[in-house]
């Protein structure tokens, strides 16, 4: 890793946070609207597919950070690392009531899903143990609030290395979901048991 993106020098924020601070808010927007599929793993904009608008992830986070759901706890959130000084996005991940409606339609239960788990490509920045960091910290948040009941989390994802991170924190592979959004995807999940 670059010296300049040290861990000390990455800070985590809430996107609510960034909200009342423009500048960071708008270098955020700009690197998850310029996300492509091949290049991030993520589709930044909105595309049509078969006639139908699927929402990229930009409409995503905005979506979820307007749900009144989302919005009346302090256990969801979207949380933007970034470096400190420059302001450059390390990564981002969201920990939401519901991720398009995946957890209502296949009666998964539980308090939510993660999504939009993306470490910044280029920069050297991926295979350098910011994913597992950040994973980490997206664990620790839940876990928090499991002190008065327990909670349980589900995600899907299609890139194995993810699935491994995950397995690594505890999730079960619980097996298959489909998404319009992605197709067919593995679906975790993990019992945050009252501590
Ligand atoms: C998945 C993702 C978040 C991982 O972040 P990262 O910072 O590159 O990952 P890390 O360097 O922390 O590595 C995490 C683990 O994956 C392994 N790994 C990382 N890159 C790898 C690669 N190219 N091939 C094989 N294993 C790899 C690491 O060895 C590490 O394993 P370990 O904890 O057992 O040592 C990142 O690649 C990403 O944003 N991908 C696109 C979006 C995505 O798929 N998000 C997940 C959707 S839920």
């Amino acid at each position: 890793m670059s010296n300049e993106f040290t861990p000390k020098a990455i800070r985590r924020f809430r996107f609510s946070e960034l909200k009342s601070e423009p500048t960071r808010l708008s270098i955020f927007e700009d690197w998850v609207t310029n996300m492509t599929m091949e290049k991030d793993g993520e589709y930044g904009e909105d595309r049509i597919v078969d006639g139908k608008v699927i929402p990229g992830f930009w409409s995503w986070i905005l979506e979820q950070n307007e749900d009144p759901e989302f919005l009346a706890s302090d256990l969801y959130g979207t949380f933007v690392w970034m470096h400190y000084f420059t302001g450059v996005v390390i990564a981002t991940g969201t920990i939401a009531p519901d991720d398009r409606f995946v957890k209502r339609d296949n009666n998964l239960g539980g308090d939510g899903l993660w999504g939009g788990v993306n470490v910044r490509s280029g920069h050297g920045l991926r295979g350098q143990g910011i994913g597992r960091r950040i994973v980490k910290e997206l664990d620790e948040h839940v876990a928090s609030f499991a002190q008065t009941q327990s909670r349980i989390f589900h995600l899907f994802t299609a890139n194995p290395i993810a699935e491994r991170m995950y397995v690594n924190l505890g999730y079960e592979r619980n097996g298959m979901i489909n998404t319009d959004a992605f197709g067919d995807e593995r679906l975790l999940t993990k019992i945050y048991h009252q501590s």
